[in-house]
């Protein structure tokens, strides 16, 4: 059964938070229109109703990235937080993203919270303790985190892949799949080594996921959400560590745990939790955080908890967090997850390490009077149901038609004219009169109605996180008010039809009042320019409140002078940005080439040679050449492919590891060297005889090992 949908006003706070960033680099514009940006409009609906909402981030400040980082430059994990966690911070700041706090998961609070969560979780036994075999460096007498570990990607054979996941491809990998991998700390080959760690047995959650998610969410949870969680669930959950063997983050609360901390995963989602409790210290009440997060004995008394994410951060927030939530069995459950899919630059994937990303620090110092032009091209684009794309050439397209011409043409013209033919006083018509009413014509009619629908679909559009069209429906009130002007055309009726052109002013002008309440979620301050404007919020010292919308007689008296909302975006600009772009790409790849040749020459030297043996020895192997007859992928098994091969008149099968290296297509027909005399093995229900013979290219890809010229099949090698 599913629930019905419910808005605000079916609870009584909300708490809202956004993924906390790593605080190890900046933040570029797929960050913001992935989850800070609908986040913070979310939370400026909210206020403007009235809600009671609590809104939290902050830097996550653990994790082997961060740890990587201070080991490869030589530097304290601190110093790199602290650097980024400032920039951070700021760069909220400066674009306006207004949280009500910004917290760090270095603190002391957060580690107490964090710990505190473990404990809770372990003396109620939900964890599994396991020894297993893990990458260790020996030079550096360490065990290696995921990240830790590099080599190349099975499945794009990017040499830089990492032992998580594949910057490239996208791929999320585990350390063993990486084909050569190195230790990223001595570049020496790990060893495997046995170690102790707390498992979280999510498969345990499973009966329950598919109820709390797949019945109760389907409606609720966006498509791309709901079927990413389903996938997960249906795939089979398996436990995860929730520890980390690491020098840096928070230490797990045990004995017998030295030298470990908690998982990142484990970590940052608490850093919500610790964030509100700092907030509710710094208003003097301590205690205020409990009812944002823990369930409260009367149900109408329950706040909702909403996560604004980006779409690599759904297993975490769907699955892992609700678990520990759940199985901690004092805390509310993310009632909804509105992650966001990726935003890509340019016709490309944004990058860090390739430097292809618009910086939003770099953004706001170079364009500070332009954050809601931003902020309307992020939202107009933004990647709700699938991925999409920002280029220049959209912001300028979307700046000039939509802005300039649309919204800032009408707002413009209604002031101007006011000011003109009434020394800035709004005619005075009580457009509600029963008189005054009948007195308009059938168009002037639909016009009004037109912000009083438009106010409906914008609201319905926030509440159920679809801010792309929320802000498509605001803007058609401009455009119909653009439509209303350019219709009436007042400035020809002036001298022959004064009373006439006063009703279309005023009309004119309570379209524009409204306009300035429905977009203050979207873009604040182009908001609070036509409030001042029309001097709408004179009365109130608390803004714009979301319940005026949709009204009329939202005005009257003086207003001020015309004040330009928007300017055109001209080529130049354009063309400079693109160019910075591929200056810096260019750069980096630069430096990338140069650091590769030094990897690539370091690798020239080969494997060791193994023991001598005698010629007894070897003449004990059989090596055969065959053809590959057939290739077809297995079952379960993505790296194996079952290949028959033709041995003289004989036919063999061979469950062979190359199918991340070849497709089956591509081998039929090809003579390839063949171990006759290994013993049978079973590989995943196929019996495999013998082995085919490979060697490995310098990248990591596997190449067969082939008769230079046809011979016969069955033919020995010696
Ligand atoms: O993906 C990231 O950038 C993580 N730092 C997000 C953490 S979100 C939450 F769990 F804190
Ligand atoms: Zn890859």
């Amino acid at each position: 059964m599913s629930t019905s949908i419910k808005t605000s006003k079916d609870f009584k706070r909300t708490t809202v938070t956004a993924a906390l960033p790593y605080a190890n680099g900046g933040l570029h514009i797929g960050h913001i229109a992935g989850a800070y940006l609908p986040a913070d409009t979310y939370v400026r609906y909210l206020r403007m109703k009235n809600h009671d909402v609590v809104f939290v981030c902050g830097s996550d400040e653990h994790g082997a990235a961060i740890t990587l980082r201070a080991k490869k430059e030589g530097i304290s994990p601190k110093e790199i937080i602290d650097k980024y966690d400032t920039l951070l911070k700021n760069s909220f700041k400066d674009f306006g993203i207004e949280f009500d706090i910004y917290h760090r998961t270095s603190t002391d609070l957060h580690k107490e919270t964090a710990q505190g969560f473990f404990t809770t979780l372990y003396e109620k036994g939900v964890f599994t303790k396991q020894t297993n075999e893990q990458f260790y460096d020996e030079k550096f007498e360490q065990f290696l985190a995921d990240r830790y570990i590099v080599g190349t990607c099975p499945n794009c054979q990017n040499d830089n892949a990492f032992g998580d996941q594949c910057e490239k491809c996208g791929s999320t990998l585990s350390p063993t799949e990486l084909i050569n991998p190195k230790s990223a700390l001595s570049g020496e080959k790990p060893v495997l080594k046995s170690t102790s760690h707390w498992f979280l047995p999510l498969q345990n959650y499973d009966t329950w996921l598919r109820e709390w998610i797949l019945e109760d969410k389907k409606d609720l949870w966006r498509t791309s959400v709901y079927g990413q969680c389903k996938s997960w669930i249906e795939q089979g959950l398996h436990e995860r560590s929730m520890t980390r063997d690491l020098d840096w983050g928070v230490p797990v609360p045990l004995q017998d745990a030295d030298g470990k901390v908690l998982y990142v995963w484990l970590d940052a989602p608490i850093g919500y939790i610790s964030a509100t409790k700092q907030w509710a210290k710094n208003q003097g009440e301590e205690n205020k955080w409990e009812k944002y997060w823990l369930k409260q004995k009367d149900e109408a008394e329950n706040s909702r908890l909403i996560h604004f994410i980006g779409k690599d951060n759904i297993v975490f927030h769907c699955l892992i967090f609700p678990i520990i939530l759940k199985s901690h069995g004092d805390y509310i459950l993310p009632e909804n997850v509105p992650a966001n899919n990726f935003l890509n630059l340019e016709g490309d994937k944004i990058s860090t390490s390739r430097e292809w990303a618009v910086w939003l620090n770099e953004y706001v110092k170079e364009f500070p009077t332009k954050k809601d032009e931003l902020r309307y091209v992020l939202t107009s684009i933004a990647p709700e149901t699938k991925d999409s794309e920002f280029t220049w050439a959209t912001f300028q397209s979307r700046i000039n038609n939509e802005l300039v011409d649309t919204l800032g043409n009408f707002v413009n013209r209604t002031v101007v004219l006011i000011n003109k033919y009434y020394e800035g006083t709004i005619p005075n018509i009580d457009l509600e009169n029963a008189e005054i009413k009948n007195s308009l014509t059938d168009f002037d009619k639909e016009t009004l109605e037109g912000i009083k629908t438009q106010t409906e679909k914008v609201s319905q559009n926030l509440e159920s996180f679809n801010f792309r069209e929320g802000l498509y429906q605001v803007m058609e009130l401009a455009r119909i008010g653009n439509k209303y002007l350019a219709t009436t055309e007042p400035w020809k009726l002036q001298k022959t039809e004064p009373k006439r052109v006063e009703q279309i002013m005023k009309i004119s002008a309570e379209l524009t009042a409204n306009l300035s309440i429905l977009m203050c979620p979207f873009l604040p301050e182009t908001s609070a320019k036509i409030a001042q404007m029309l001097n709408l919020e004179s009365e109130s010292k608390e803004g714009l409140k979301w319940d005026l919308a949709g009204r009329l007689n939202l005005l009257d008296g003086k207003i001020n002078k015309a004040t330009l909302l928007f300017e055109k975006i001209e080529d130049e600009l354009v063309e400079s940005q693109v160019k910075k772009l591929e200056d810096n790409k260019a750069r980096k790849m630069q430096e990338l080439k140069e650091t590769h040749s030094r990897v690539s020459n370091e690798d020239k030297e080969i494997a060791p040679i193994q023991p001598e043996i005698q010629f007894d020895d070897f003449s004990k192997i059989d090596i055969r050449v065959a053809t590959i007859k057939n290739a077809e992928p297995i079952k379960k098994a993505d790296k194996l492919l079952k290949i028959t091969l033709e041995v003289g008149e004989n036919e063999v099968t061979v469950a062979s590891g190359i199918a991340e290296h070849f497709s089956p297509e591509e081998i039929i027909g090809k003579q390839v060297c063949w171990l006759a005399n290994l013993a049978p093995r079973k590989m995943r229900g196929v019996v495999s005889q013998g082995m085919i013979l490979l060697a490995e290219n310098e990248n990591g890809k596997l190449v067969f090992v082939s008769p230079e010229k046809m011979v016969n099949t069955g033919a020995q090698v010696k």
